[in-house]
């Protein structure tokens, strides 16, 4: 009796967002065991390579993942397990798990109503992972809009990467009970959700996150991931202001000017910042430098992103496509050509000029580093001193630290030894949202430190593409282990 009333006092203190006061770290976690009755069973096709799929499976909605949710609308999860595809008996009582996140926009997701709404491609790796016999859980997470009535900002940074590792935790905590291998958990994601999936498997059991963790009431576990598929990662955010401008710092806006001054500057900063990653390229490329950097993307990513689609056209649509590219050279099955010609080819960039930490502190990261009532704020020195005409103006105090705590690329430098060690990274060739260097640089950083990385670029694709599915379903169930 003792214990139900404490947890109802629990209860009724998460009322009050961020600061709930209940008890030390751990008095509530008795809710946070995972019933394996609680489901109800379901039925979907799936379109899968070859054929459609039928797959019966049980769901588990509205998980809250944490004993003091500040808003469950958000902290909680769904798991899907299938039982049955095309009408034979499957056990995914060991399947690795596919841990997916719908955050788009660094924006608040909740997973509470149904399946995430995110259409097309962004539910395909879901679906197709569900009817290829694995766990499927998808996460929801606090974001950047979430606003109290008083006009608190209880969603931005750290808030998101905090309630995903809440959720690892809650798996792990759960090992045995949650169906599938939770040493065998695949995290991934899109843009904003690529990038927080990549921070999730590179801060792998970092104490920097437990605070705000214990402040949840998240479960007592670690928070590794075996492996990590980020999608067109929207991440070094402090970085990617002169990465923006080093790499599309001369393709035109669709309308209004660029401040090339400001595009100048920052592209200049940047040299300085690929000297200190200290990286080697791929295949012998020696160290990556802003100077060699357009090379290396071609060599490494583009020529060979182009010279798959080129050959995977029929004859008459590739001879067409060539026509109409004459900057292609195509040397009998492979494409060349040089960097330059690849940026004119791209054609208009997406952003402005900073492309992240707007002046006007208009942009969705800027949002992202606000803190309590403060909507929004700068994150590079760039731009504050710029806004403010201060140039001696500093960051807010709280601010490096949580900058840190939002960038995969902290976590490498410091060769974390509990990171994921598999990673499947993608981005489109046509994708403007950020540089093609924050992938490049990510797995760069990766390769480095000696994990093993599938790393490659979909040609003319734009953000948010997903061309090869089914090699990473493939691929989750060989380095798992688990199929094959
Ligand atoms: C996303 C896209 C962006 O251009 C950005 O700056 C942040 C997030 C997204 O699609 O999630």
């Amino acid at each position: 009796m003792q214990r139900r009333a404490m947890l109802k006092g629990c209860a009724a203190a998460v009322a009050v967002p961020m600061f709930a006061a209940c008890g030390p770290n751990g008095s509530a976690k008795a809710e946070l065991v995972f019933d394996p009755d609680a489901f109800t069973t379901e039925k979907k096709t799936v379109v899968t390579f070859d054929r459609d799929k039928e797959v019966t499976y049980r769901r588990y909605a509205d998980v809250v993942y944490v004993a003091r949710p500040v808003d469950k609308a958000y902290q909680s999860l769904n798991v899907s397990v299938p039982v049955e595809i095309d009408g034979a008996a499957v056990d995914a009582s060991k399947a690795p798990i596919l841990l997916s996140n719908s955050v788009g926009g660094y924006l608040a997701s909740s997973v509470t109503n149904g399946e995430p709404d995110d259409g097309g491609d962004r539910r395909r790796n879901q679906d197709l992972a569900l009817a290829a016999g694995y766990v499927v859980v998808d996460s929801g997470a606090r974001g950047r809009d979430l606003v109290t009535p008083d006009g608190v900002y209880y969603g931005v940074a750290p808030a998101a990467i905090v309630d995903l590792k809440a959720a690892v935790r809650y798996l792990r905590h759960n090992s045995g009970r949650v169906p599938g291998n939770t040493d065998r958990i695949v995290v991934t994601g899109v843009s904003a959700g690529g990038a927080l999936s990549a921070l999730l498997a590179a801060s792998g059991d970092s104490r920097m996150y437990d605070g705000y963790l214990s402040e949840l009431g998240a479960a007592d576990a670690g928070d590794t991931v075996f492996a990590a598929a980020p999608y067109c990662p929207i991440t070094d955010l402090e970085h990617a202001d002169m990465a923006y401008e080093w790499n599309w710092g001369a393709n035109p806006l669709r309308s209004g000017e660029l401040d090339a001054a400001a595009s100048r500057e920052l592209s200049t900063a940047f040299t300085d910042y690929q000297a200190s990653l200290q990286l080697q390229g791929k295949n012998g490329f020696g160290p990556l430098t802003a100077d060699n950097y357009g090379r290396y993307l071609v060599r490494t990513y583009l020529e060979p992103a182009a010279t798959a689609y080129l050959n995977a056209l029929p004859d008459a649509d590739r001879s067409s496509y060539l026509a109409d590219n004459t900057w292609i050279t195509w040397a009998g099955d492979r494409a060349e050509f040089t960097w330059p010609d690849f940026l004119t080819h791209v054609g208009e960039r997406k952003k402005g000029v900073p492309a992240f930490d707007a002046f006007d502190l208009s942009s969705g990261e800027n949002n992202e580093f606000g803190a309590g009532t403060v909507k929004a704020r700068h994150f590079t020195l760039f731009s504050q001193r710029r806004a403010t005409g201060d140039p001696g103006a500093r960051l807010d105090g709280d601010l490096p630290e949580k900058i840190s705590m939002m960038n995969p690329m902290f976590f490498l430098r410091q060769r974390n030894p509990a990171r994921a060690k598999h990673w499947w990274i993608r981005v489109g060739t046509k994708d403007t949202d950020t540089s093609l260097t924050i992938v490049g640089n990510l797995a760069a950083s990766l390769e480095n430190l000696g994990d093993h990385v599938d790393a490659a670029m979909y040609w003319d694709a734009g953000h948010g593409s997903n061309e090869d599915a089914a090699d990473f379903i493939a691929w989750i169930g060989k380095v798992t282990g688990y199929a094959g």
